[in-house]
């Protein structure tokens, strides 16, 4: 059965509208594959725990929220150690890569695979891949062992570098199979994904014992499917001090405004979240809702409204919010769009009769890129890589990792890069922001109707 994207589905269906989305396996195009008990089952550490593996037939329901008669729908395989696995440790060589921008985490996955596949599978040989897809054509890798992977979490950034672009499938999988690399985890965005299902097939199409595993990273937060990606809670913390110091400069002038411009590539989920989390914020703008400045109902009476009230302005938005704004400035240069919305308030309160007001302007989107994770997003990101590596001991290949309901989960590629996800501005968690910053809609009727119409992604 074809994907809507053109790549194979593998389905298994059950009663009552039960229909697994399930996840390649070496087994299904290398016959009689060789498996072996799982050595996690001498594993001192896992010695107390009742039932240590997963039960093979465990599935996670994508929708949670049903009535009575609802079919039971689409279901994702269960993540995590399994009885048989499909490679001797002394025969594993994986390697490990990094792509696209830096977040919160990456570091942390990378250690928890590199130790995750050592302690729990006894595999010593661990390489990464020098800055993204385009190391796969350098000569040297980066030897990891749990001693070089140590403290790495304690940073920012990636131990083993990254890079955008830089994909070219057929080479990558010559030098993986000119390495004898057999267990690949790739680590990134969207388009990484994209690129790790291409790799997926022609391995497949190759008929190579080797095994390919997702680990979804971004911090917008636009991956469909699973909750949410490693290195996001940390983005939201990290955005509280920079909001935190708008208001502060915004309350110590008069009519002060602070704008504060977020990443998030085209969809709001960090400005939404880092807004509710922050209670300080007046207007919150993001890609998914359109606005306009002038006239009735727009953003400039509005500011004008607060500060009459409150003397101060917060504004938070996402870098790719300005839709209608001139992507590029009179030079040709890509315009800066929170510059670009902070020069029109200076403009429009330049005007006459427009009291006098006082902008400033912060911009940490790198900042709060480059920061180590948090707690939370370090236990994730263990969750994420021991996941990871359970299903690809187990003979997975093929899936990106992922919590589906909070259930650590094996999902299909087609599934992850068949769309962004994006807020859903007719459902309820963008009404908390509305109701929390008291801000105009800027949306008729109308534009809240077409909406509706829009596939949703589970409720939050
Ligand atoms: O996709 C992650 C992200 O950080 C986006 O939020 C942002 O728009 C983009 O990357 C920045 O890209 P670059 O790393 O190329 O500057």
């Amino acid at each position: 059965m074809e994907a809507s994207n053109g790549f194979k589905r593998k389905v298994v269906t059950g009663s009552a509208g039960y229909v697994l989305e399930d996840v390649p396996h070496l087994s299904d195009y290398i016959p009689d594959l060789p498996n072996y008990p799982s050595p996690l089952q001498d594993n001192p550490a896992y010695s107390g725990v009742k039932q240590y593996f997963v039960n093979v037939d465990d599935t996670v329901a994508q929708q949670i929220v049903v009535h009575k008669d609802s079919p039971r729908g689409i279901h994702f395989r269960r993540a995590g150690p399994r009885q048989r696995v499909y490679f001797e440790p002394d025969d594993v060589l994986a390697c490990i890569v990094t792509c696209g921008g830096t977040c919160p985490g990456l570091n942390t996955v990378i250690r928890e695979i590199v130790c995750g596949l050592y302690h729990m599978y006894g595999v010593k040989k661990v390489l990464g891949i020098d800055g993204g897809y385009r190391g796969f054509s350098a000569r040297n890798t980066i030897t990891l062992t749990p001693k070089v992977v140590n403290d790495i979490h304690k940073r920012g950034g990636t131990f083993i570098g990254t890079s955008r672009g830089g994909h070219d499938t057929s080479k990558i999988v010559d030098s993986i199979q000119d390495r004898g690399i057999n267990q690949v985890y790739i680590i990134g965005g969207d388009g990484t994904q994209r690129g790790a299902s291409f790799i997926f097939e022609e391995i497949r199409r190759r008929g190579l014992k080797v095994a390919v595993a997702g680990i979804p990273k971004t911090i917008d937060n636009d991956i469909p499917v699973i909750d949410k990606s490693f290195g996001f809670d940390t983005a939201v913390e990290e955005a509280q001090r920079a909001i935190n110091a708008a208001r502060v400069e915004a309350a110590s002038v008069e009519n002060g405004i602070g704008v504060v411009k977020l990443m998030g590539r085209y969809c709001g989920f960090l400005a939404m979240y880092a807004t509710l989390a922050g209670r300080d914020v007046d207007c919150c703008l993001i890609p998914e809702s359109p606005f306009y400045l002038e006239g009735p109902g727009g953003l400039f009476e509005y500011i004008e409204k607060r500060l009459t009230e409150n003397g101060h302005f917060v504004l938070v938005m996402i870098a790719e919010t300005v839709l209608s704004m001139d992507k590029l400035d009179a030079s040709g240069n890509i315009q800066d769009a929170g510059l670009w919305i902070s020069q029109k308030i200076k403009d429009h309160f330049s005007l006459p009769n427009k009291m006098v007001v006082n902008l400033r302007y912060g911009d940490p989107t790198y900042m709060i890129r480059a920061v180590p994770s948090n707690a939370s997003d370090n236990v994730y990101c263990t969750l994420l890589a021991q996941s990871a590596v359970h299903g690809v001991m187990a003979g997975y290949t093929g899936f990106t990792v992922g919590p589906v309901n909070g259930r650590q989960s094996y999902i299909p590629f087609y599934r992850i890069i068949e769309r962004e996800k994006k807020v859903v501005i007719t459902e309820r968690m963008w009404a908390r922001v509305l109701s929390s910053t008291n801000q105009p809609s800027f949306l008729s009727a109308k534009d809240v109707i077409v909406e509706d119409k829009r596939e949703e992604e589970p409720p939050t």
